[in-house]
Formats: C-alpha cells, sequence, structure tokens
C-alpha cells in the first residue's frame, strides 16, 4: 500500500465493484463501421475484442490461484467480484466477436491466438509470473477505461447504440476492478523486479500482437490502402492530443515503486458513464 492511499480508500474502492450481467445482442442493422463510420476506429476496437475471451479468462485463473492465501475480506470479495465480471466479459465479447465473424472478420482466430500463447504462460511461467501478467495487462485496460471515462463521451456517442453499450459497460467495470489484480500481487508476491520486467514483456507483445490484429482486420476490410483514413486515424490516436500520446505518462506511473491503481480515482465520472449508458444496469 502507498503512502499517498489509506487502507480505507482501497477497502471502499473493492467494495464498489458490482457484476452486470448484462446480455448484448448484436443485430444485422449495426453498420459494419459502427464507431464514427470509421474502419480505423472500429476495426482497433474489434481486433481488441478478438482476444478479450481468452485473455479474460487468463486473468480470472491467475488470480484464482492466489485467492486462499488473501485474509483481508475487502479483497477477499472483490476477487469474487472481479472473476464475476471477468468472466461475463469474455462471454459477452464472445457474442461481439461472434457477430463480427459473421461478417467475415477474422477474431476467431485472433482469440485462438491469444489462446495459444496464455497456454505457453500457463506451461512455462510462474503463477507470481502469471499474476504480474495479469496486473499490468489490467493497467493496460484500466488507462484505456480511463480514456472512455475521463473523455468528453462524445466518442461513445459515435458509436452504434449497442456497441456503445457494450465498451461503456466494459470500461465501468474495468475502472472499477482495476486495482484487484494488483492488491493479490501486492499481498502474495510483491517482487518489484517480476512486476517491472513482466509489465516492458506485456507492453511488447500487447503491442505487437494488438498491431498485426488490426491490420488483418483492416486487410479484411478492403480499406488497407485508404489514405486518408489512415491519415484521420493517425491523426486521432497519435496526433496532438492524440489518444495514444496522452495515455503514455499514465502507462509510465506503473514504473513508479510507490504506483498504486487507485491514485487516480475517476469514480465520480464512471457514475455519469453510468447514467448515461447503462440505464437500468447502472
Ligand atoms: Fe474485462
Ligand atoms: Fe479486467
Amino acid at each position: 500500500m502507498t503512502a499517498a492511499l489509506s487502507a480505507d480508500t482501497v477497502a471502499a474502492a473493492h467494495h464498489k465493484l458490482k457484476v452486470r450481467k448484462i446480455d448484448f445482442e448484436f443485430t444485422d442493422d449495426i453498420p459494419e463501421f459502427w464507431y464514427a463510420g470509421d474502419p480505423f476506429r472500429t476495426l482497433l476496437l474489434a481486433a481488441l475484442s478478438g482476444g478479450f475471451p481468452e485473455g479474460e479468462r487468463f486473468f480470472i485463473d491467475s488470480v484464482r490461484h492466489f485467492q486462499d492465501r488473501i485474509t483481508d475480506p475487502a479483497l477477499k470479495k472483490a476477487i469474487r467480484s472481479f472473476i464475476g465480471q471477468e468472466a461475463h466479459h469474455a462471454k459477452q465479447h464472445h457474442a461481439l466477436n461472434g457477430f463480427l465473424s459473421r461478417r467475415g472478420y477474422p477474431v476467431d482466430s485472433i482469440d485462438r491466438g491469444v489462446g495459444k500463447l496464455m497456454n505457453l504462460f500457463r506451461n512455462y511461467m510462474t503463477p507470481e509470473r502469471q499474476l504480474a501478467h495479469t496486473a499490468a495487462i489490467e493497467h493496460f485496460t484500466a488507462i484505456m477505461a480511463e480514456h472512455v471515462i475521463m473523455g468528453d463521451l462524445d466518442e461513445l456517442r459515435k458509436m452504434a447504440p449497442e456497441m456503445a453499450r457494450i465498451w461503456a459497460w466494459h470500461a465501468v467495470e474495468e475502472s472499477e476492478h482495476k486495482a484487484v489484480a494488483f492488491d493479490v500481487y501486492k499481498e502474495t508476491v510483491d517482487d518489484e523486479w517480476v512486476r517491472i520486467s513482466q509489465m516492458m514483456l506485456a507492453t511488447f507483445l500487447f503491442l505487437t500482437f494488438s498491431s498485426i490484429d488490426f491490420l488483418r482486420m483492416l486487410r479484411r476490410s478492403g480499406h488497407m490502402t485508404d489514405l486518408k483514413m489512415w491519415m484521420n486515424g493517425i491523426n486521432h490516436y497519435w496526433g496532438r492530443p492524440g489518444v495514444f500520446r496522452r495515455l503514455i505518462p499514465k502507462y509510465l506511473r506503473y514504473y513508479r515503486r510507490d504506483f498504486h491503481p487507485w491514485q487516480e480515482d475517476n469514480s465520480a465520472r464512471v457514475d455519469s458513464v453510468k447514467t448515461e449508458f447503462l440505464g437500468e444496469w447502472a
């Protein structure tokens, strides 16, 4: 635990987790480029979704392995909610992936690829390093979720309504449980070398595979050589102020010795996203 955060603050955050078993429906009237009519933005998210089901199953297993060593009641309860949330994310992204693959996008093969990689991790990495991997990727999902939540929400409004709902839901829950794997790691393993070196490896793998997957999706869309789309997409993500450019300082915080996910408290904004996009499930 860091000096800047009290145990009460973290325990309160852990108590806020809520498992929302929403069933999303992806109907045929959803346009092919459901995010701002833009292949670049749509397929970047679609490529991410491709790897979620197998990735999230791995997160669950890696945390579950250490579950019995946790004594703090707030964290024990949070672990159960974390598992419930990630299991339902996997299920709903599997449904979204089915919708994308019916339209000819190679999301199933992305998921199989992630599954193979996760099995390599299960077979060749220590449980401690597997947990460090989950904590690292959870930092990625947390800062991406934070971007969705802390942005002006216009990006979500540019999506087809059911797509906005699933991404808002996922962002809300990733934000709610962002410290669970990290706190389990701190309570059980707490090895800085393993934590930091695994973040470096996770970063390399995440960026490499997401880029490859995105290009595969783009090739399928027929927009690979659409220069205007490329310029707009690169500007949106890497321009000034680009989405990814703004995430870099947040990403780098993970390397600080006193880092804790709740040093950044965005729960007030999470509430407004819930109100606008989750309705009865808020
Ligand atoms: Fe998730
Ligand atoms: Fe997560």
